[in-house]
């Protein structure tokens, strides 16, 4: 022990002040050991339930077992239930809001948080955009959830152009399906492999115009529009009477480099009137054309038309590996469409969207941060960050670079970045469901083997 290296104080009284502080700090950690037991004597007891869920004894509430099956937990640490009532706020709002309260006040139900949403969009009509789709009868099938969210009842139409479906039944079960979300669907069959097929959809858009037919988009069955009204609105800022090739390109460059700067099929594909009627002349003479798929419509109107892409930075094919917190979490304006994230990464976005039959489109993905230093993104996750946030505006790069990727190459569409948050504590949305008297209910968890940490935000309207 290094202590009286200066030689300032003399050795020996160095020593007797030593010996004293040496026999008070034991007299104390004595007592303090026998009082305060150590996390790792006294784990915290599990009680087993029935059904094989252990449950920790400090989770003062007793859950539901069908629902903790539901969200698939085995070993429940810690369950916390939040009530939020929402109070609509006709003046505009930024999209990161604070809050002074803290989020997690006292365990089991403490009182309400009261949060400021704007008042949501009125029921849109989008009768003037039809949508083609390539998939398969039973991709379709599966898709017809999400597609409710932003197409039930808004008046537009999808039209699919399918594999032949040998049992014939398939076919007419999704249109009862479609028919009763509100869904307007027409479904064609096509012998036509998928890539010929998806570039056939603008044959068909074209064939189906109606007159009051302005855009035609070509998607993927796992493009995600957020908001019709949004997406309405977006549409609205562009002279649907002039050709328009309208898209997003891929967030990372090296995708770019491989399939060149077109509208990216996932993101959603635009084609105003006056060019679906430029590329109906050319249709045949663009089917014999190298590249299928987005590339060949890309192609066909760079190379018979004038028209060139216009980007919208708001759609997005989010190319992005693994892990798209930071994107999803980035408190920016929410995008108009999303993709991949059934396939790339995972979000559901049917469950991030339920929360839109209480406060509607616009409430998706606000951002709240409380005063004990979480932050709430509705619909997605409550996060804590290790680090302090330099750069607000700055995305944090939680995805996997790509293709040869460098932090770079996500900076033309995400920018400003900043550098992955690994000690971040993360409770990601794993349901949520719309009850009859009109709440709403989200399970938030943080997954971990020593057992899964709820919280349960219950919505309701003030
Ligand atoms: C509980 O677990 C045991 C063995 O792990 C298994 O045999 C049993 O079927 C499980 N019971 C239930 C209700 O899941
Ligand atoms: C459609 O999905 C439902 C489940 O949501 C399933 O019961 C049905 O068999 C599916 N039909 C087709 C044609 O795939």
């Amino acid at each position: 022990m290094v202590f009286n290296r200066e030689g300032a104080i003399p050795a020996s009284w160095a020593w007797k002040r030593m010996l004293r502080f040496v026999v008070i700090f034991l007299a104390v950690a004595g007592f303090a050991t026998l009082l305060w037991p150590s996390h790792k004597q006294h784990a915290t007891p599990m009680r087993t339930q029935s059904n094989n869920i252990t449950i920790s004894s400090k989770v003062q509430c007793d859950p539901d077992v069908d629902m903790l099956h539901r969200l698939n937990i085995k070993k429940l640490a810690d369950y916390t239930r939040r009530e939020i009532v929402v109070d609509f706020n006709p003046n505009p709002l930024a999209v990161k809001q604070k809050v002074d309260q803290p989020l997690w006040g006292t365990k089991l139900m403490g009182p309400p948080l009261t949060l400021q949403v704007p008042v949501p969009p009125k029921s849109t009509d989008a009768s003037h955009i039809d949508f083609g789709v390539a998939t398969t009868v039973s991709r379709l099938n599966e898709s017809l959830d999400q597609f409710q969210h932003w197409a039930g009842y808004t008046r537009t139409r999808i039209f699919a152009l399918i594999e032949p479906d040998e049992t014939k039944k398939g076919v007419q079960e999704v249109k009862i399906k479609a028919e009763n979300l509100g869904i307007n669907l027409f479904i064609t069959e096509s012998a036509d492999d998928y890539l010929h097929r998806y570039f056939a959809l603008v044959s068909l858009l074209e064939k189906n115009m109606r007159e009051q037919t302005k855009w035609a988009c070509i998607i993927d069955d796992d493009t995600f529009f957020l908001s019709m009204p949004a997406l309405v609105d977006a549409l609205a800022e562009y002279d649907h009477t002039k050709p328009y090739y309208i898209g997003g390109v891929s967030e990372g460059l090296p995708q770019i480099a491989v399939f060149g700067i077109i509208a990216f099929g996932g993101a959603g594909v635009f084609l105003s009137r006056p060019l679906l009627n430029d590329l109906a002349v050319v249709y045949d003479d663009c089917q014999q054309m190298t590249f299928t798929g987005d590339r060949r419509i890309a192609n066909c109107i760079y190379q018979y038309t004038t028209t060139h892409l216009t980007i919208d930075h708001r759609l997005h094919q989010l190319d992005l590996m693994k892990d798209a917190s930071g994107f999803f979490e980035s408190g920016r304006e929410a995008p108009l469409s999303v993709h991949h994230w059934k396939s790339w990464f995972e979000a559901d976005m049917p469950k991030l969207s339920v929360i839109s039959n209480l406060c509607g489109e616009s409430c998706l993905l606000r951002q709240w941060h409380f005063g004990d230093g979480w932050v709430l993104t509705n619909g997605f996750s409550v996060i804590k960050y290790s680090l302090p946030v330099e750069n607000e505006i700055a995305m944090e790069m939680t995805w996997e670079p790509h293709n040869g990727a460098t932090d770079e190459s996500y900076l033309h569409e995400l920018g400003p970045l900043r550098q992955r948050d690994d000690g971040k504590i993360s409770f990601q949305l794993v349901d949520a469901v719309s009850e009859p008297n009109g709440r709403v209910t989200q399970w938030y968890i943080l997954r971990d083997k020593d057992g899964d940490q709820v919280l349960e935000l219950s919505w309701r309207k003030r």
